[in-house]
């Protein structure tokens, strides 16, 4: 029997935490310490361990993530999820004033918000509880993606003070400019490809696998709509301002996030203003959306087919500068596909010092016409890199220089090559240009191919100039001595390299083939390529034709496939590849006993060596099935941590036999 005491104190202490980070990360004022906090979460955590069956489902400790699935169900939304209709200008916005007149008589007032450039995302609670995060989907139907919103810190797992017992919330979730800015500067040092913009990679975000990667990201949300609470509220105003007393990241009038005004006029000031100062917010907005205030006047007001005739969004104008194109230089990419690249005189735009703007390719230069020396309109829209849109002919100056593109490689000298229909220009020198090289490195060993970490930019750089490799397969020949003799290498880095290297041996054929890096040879086209062919050596010897019989693959692929296995030298390193026992071929996996014959297992909480899926799979290669849930056809329930309080409850009431994860390992090692 478990001590009352201890009880109430994970009560406490989960009220308590709750209570601090919403000081924390809502009203920006914390009562105690970072160390005071962790300390009291650390000691939450220990008995959470000893006591799973007391802890809550939406304890805090829940929010470092770990819970992996695999792939997202599909929720349908109570209320669909609506798009608004766009305006550009003021005459526009004074259009839609015009029509909201025509039916209504009576006064109203409109509330001005921003428009967060994020991802739209439905919160329903129970009871107080957050029971699940939706993305917007098709706007009928979305994801639940609850285990990756609760690592949000700005989202109440439990709610504050008096709230309806049911209800949904609706806002965005964004990434702050800075944790952006502070992600890609991690993955240019590790020489992974940057994110384009805070948007999408908080789209990312949102779908990966592992919430606790998601925890790490630095994710926050910005709420704007009540959902299911039909009476409680005369207005949209006072709901946002309700929200933000049960716990939720709401925009206020003190930050300027919001305001309610009462004419049109009110409603220019607000965009103006923002139009001007959006650029210092810690997030972007790509607008200002206006709502009516007054939900009777929202409903005779109505929809449309797609968007509320009672709200709009007000999109701001891509901000253009004028600047002078000083140069022209011309990057090598890993697949050694040339992009010329303008350097600008550098200029302030949309908050940022703007120096350099893609050009693409060479068709783009010539149907901008440029010179260096030109003066050029530059737009920043939601991406990183700026774009050139045109050229200021009036303002070019006689000394512009005419320009042609390269026709040697910047990198290696080597001819460039142009293949029909395509406006790339290429290096082709594969084995020798220094970034192609580095680059079809730092693709092999990237997370989603073969997932080797522990070799950052550097140690690639260091490993070629000492000429420890020269190509991938020498990855998995590196000796430990020589790998010591590096600067920066310390044993536990070495040692650590080499186990990923170990580890990467298991990784499955689809991925080895992507690693590859063949040119047009995506994930997706992987994968269907090991479905039809189940080993590199079918893939080898298929016919043109052949290739084109696979899903997916076209023209351009098939004889870019063609083209590699054609190379010798490609040839030569996939056999030192697979002499380094890499898998290239699919298999189906044999199982590795029969102790689970017959037996039904249930999985659940979050563990220290495996994952769920793992645990799953080790589960079906041991000849037992997984149950999804508890009955009494369950034999096991493997119990992890932070598993609920019923599950545990049930299956002790019906006598089911748990087991925890070093039980269940000894019981299918047994021989
Ligand atoms: S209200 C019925 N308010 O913009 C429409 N949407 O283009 C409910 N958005 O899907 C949306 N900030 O993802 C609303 N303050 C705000 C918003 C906002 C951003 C997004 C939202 C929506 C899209 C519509």
């Amino acid at each position: 029997m478990v001590d009352s005491s201890i009880q109430s104190r994970i009560r406490l202490l989960t009220r308590e935490l709750h209570e601090h980070n919403h000081r924390y990360y809502i009203e920006n004022n914390p009562q105690i310490s970072d160390f005071e906090f962790d300390m009291l979460l650390k000691e939450l955590q220990d008995l959470e361990e000893k006591y799973p069956e007391l802890s809550f489902e939406n304890s805090p400790t829940k929010r470092v993530g770990g819970d992996l699935t695999k792939k997202f169900e599909v929720v349908e939304h109570k209320f669909p999820m609506l798009s608004l209709s766009n305006t550009y200008s003021e005459e526009e916005i004074r259009e839609w004033e015009e029509r909201i007149k025509k039916t209504i008589e009576q006064p109203y007032q409109f509330v001005c918000e921003l428009k967060y450039d994020g991802v739209a995302i439905g919160l329903r609670y129970e009871n107080g509880n957050l029971t699940k995060a939706v993305t917007r989907g098709d706007g009928v139907k979305g994801e639940n993606v609850t285990a990756n919103v609760r690592t949000i810190k700005s989202v109440p797992l439990v709610l504050k003070g008096d709230f309806p017992a049911e209800f949904e919330i609706r806002g965005e979730i964004v990434l702050p400019k800075s944790k952006f800015e502070e992600l890609n500067k991690e993955r240019e040092a590790q020489g992974e490809p940057l994110f384009a913009n805070p948007r999408n990679t908080a789209a990312g975000t949102l779908k990966l696998q592992d919430s606790r990667v998601v925890a790490d990201r630095g994710l926050t949300s910005y709420l704007y709509g009540v959902y299911g609470v039909s009476g409680l509220f005369n207005g949209h105003y006072e709901s946002v301002v309700q929200a933000g007393e049960w716990g939720f990241q709401v925009p206020t009038k003190k930050n300027n996030y919001i305001s309610l005004v009462t004419s049109i006029e009110g409603v220019l000031e607000f965009i103006s203003f923002w139009d001007e100062h959006r650029h210092a917010l810690p997030f972007d907005i790509d607008g200002v959306v206006v709502k009516v205030n007054e939900y009777a006047i929202q409903d005779e007001l109505g929809f449309t087919a797609k968007s509320p005739r009672w709200a709009i969004a007000y999109k701001f104008k891509a901000q253009q500068v004028e600047t002078i194109v000083e140069s022209i230089d011309f990057q090598v990419g890993r697949t050694g596909a040339i992009t010329p690249v303008a350097n600008l005189k550098p200029i302030s735009l949309g908050g940022t010092t703007v120096k350099r703007a893609s050009l693409h390719n060479a068709d783009q230069i010539e149907k901008l016409g440029l010179r260096i020396g030109d003066t050029v309109k530059v737009e920043k829209g939601g991406e990183i890199i700026p774009k050139i849109i045109g050229v200021s002919i009036e303002k070019r100056k006689i000394e512009a220089a005419v320009f042609s593109f390269i026709t040697n490689c910047p990198e290696c000298n080597a001819e460039l090559v142009r293949h029909d229909g395509e406006a790339q220009h290429y290096c082709p020198n594969e084995k020798e240009c220094p970034p192609q090289v580095r680059g079809k490195i730092e693709h092999f060993i990237s997370r989603k191919a073969m997932n080797i970490d522990g070799l950052g930019g550097e140690t690639i750089e260091a490993l070629l100039k000492n000429e420890l490799i020269s190509s991938v397969s020498d990855l998995y020949l590196l000796d430990r001595l020589k790998l010591l003799e590096l600067e920066r290498m310390a044993e536990k880095s070495v040692d650590n390299l080499l186990k990923a290297l170990e580890d990467s041996k298991a990784i499955p054929y689809e991925r080895v083939l992507f690693a590859l890096g063949i040119r047009h040879v995506g994930e997706t086209v992987a994968k269907k390529l090991v479905k039809h062919f189940s080993s590199i050596e079918k893939l080898q010897n298929a016919s043109y034709d052949e290739l084109l019989e696979v899903d997916e693959v076209g023209e351009k692929i098939a004889q870019s496939i063609r083209m590699y296995f054609q190379k010798e030298e490609n040839l030569i390193l996939v056999e030192a590849l697979k002499k380094a026992d890499l898998q290239f071929s699919s298999v189906e996996k044999q199982n590795i006993s029969n102790i689970l014959a017959n037996k039904i297992v249930v999985v659940s909480g979050t563990f220290q060596s495996f994952s769920r899926e793992e645990l799953k799979e080790l589960i079906e290669l041991n000849g037992g099935k997984n149950g999804s849930s508890i009955s009494k056809k369950t034999d096991f329930l493997i119990a992890g941590e932070n598993m609920g309080p019923a599950k545990l409850k049930q299956a002790t009431e019906l006598n089911i036999q748990l087991l925890n994860e070093d039980e269940f390992i000894k019981l299918i090692s047994q021989k």
